[in-house]
């Protein structure tokens, strides 16, 4: 399985970040590996990013998008529209997007039915609050939005999932590399059940949550992690080529 090294900006950067892509190949020159490199920037440069990485065998794609293909939703994108900047790949169901915004599970599923229409890969997004670990339920409540996030026609390459357990964003803690294991275990296990093993040992699975150079290594190296969703440390190409460097 290849390993995906994915940056989400959030909502940060402006239109002198078109540099980063090149910036990331001088440091990271080697295309074509078993390393897919994605960069998810704010929606503005979404179509000047993906010509700035022309040639550079970096995909981009989006941080959301909306579950209809049109229509009066003031603010949105469809996938369709996603789709037409030449982005990749969608972001769908981030913690960020669930607290904030009310992402909750039916929409993550719909989101996620929509972007697989328009032919993107949906990264979706699931993990425990710090109160849902303490009181033991990290792997109930990931198993339910698993149940309630994923559409029913999981084919192994349609999509891609995040563990992401919201107490690890952007605070500097991660859970114990045991913790981690267990959790991937048991999405795999959560994937098994329901698709079968033909098609869930093809999903891939990626962590995310205060993924830096320095734990990098130990966490890709885990068996049933296919890669990083990276907030902070990818929005310096310095941190996510030795991120990169690490698989
Ligand atoms: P940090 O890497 O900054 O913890 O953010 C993780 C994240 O939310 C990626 O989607």
């Amino acid at each position: 399985m290849k390993t995906l090294i994915a940056a989400n900006w959030k909502m940060h950067g402006n239109l002198s970040w078109l540099q980063k892509p090149a910036d990331f190949r001088r440091l990271f020159p080697a295309k074509n590996t078993n390393i897919d490199i994605l960069l998810c920037p704010p929606a503005h440069m979404l179509q000047a990013m993906v010509r700035a990485c022309d040639g550079q065998d970096i995909a981009i794609g989006a941080q959301n998008c909306h579950d209809q293909i049109k229509g009066a939703f003031t603010g949105e994108l469809s996938a369709d529209m996603i789709a037409e900047t030449g982005a990749k790949y969608v972001i769908i169901g981030h913690s960020e997007r669930r607290a904030i915004f009310g992402d909750n599970d039916a929409w993550v599923a719909a989101k996620t039915s929509a972007a697989q229409k328009a032919c993107l890969k949906p990264i979706v997004c699931v993990g425990e609050s710090r109160e849902e670990r303490e009181a033991g339920k990290a792997e109930e409540v990931v198993g339910t939005q698993l149940a309630g996030s994923i559409p029913a026609n999981a084919d192994g390459e349609n999509l891609v999932i995040a563990y992401e357990p919201v107490w690890a964003i952007g605070t500097g803690l991660t859970p114990t590399i045991e913790d981690i294991a267990t959790i991937h275990d048991h999405i795999r296990g959560c994937l098994t059940i329901r698709f079968g093993n033909k098609i869930a040992s093809k999903i891939q699975i990626l962590y995310g949550g205060s993924v830096k150079p320095e734990n990098a290594i130990e966490i890709l190296a885990l068996k049933d992690v296919a890669g990083a969703l990276i907030g902070g440390a990818g929005l310096e190409m310095q941190s996510l080529a030795a991120i990169a460097s690490e698989v």
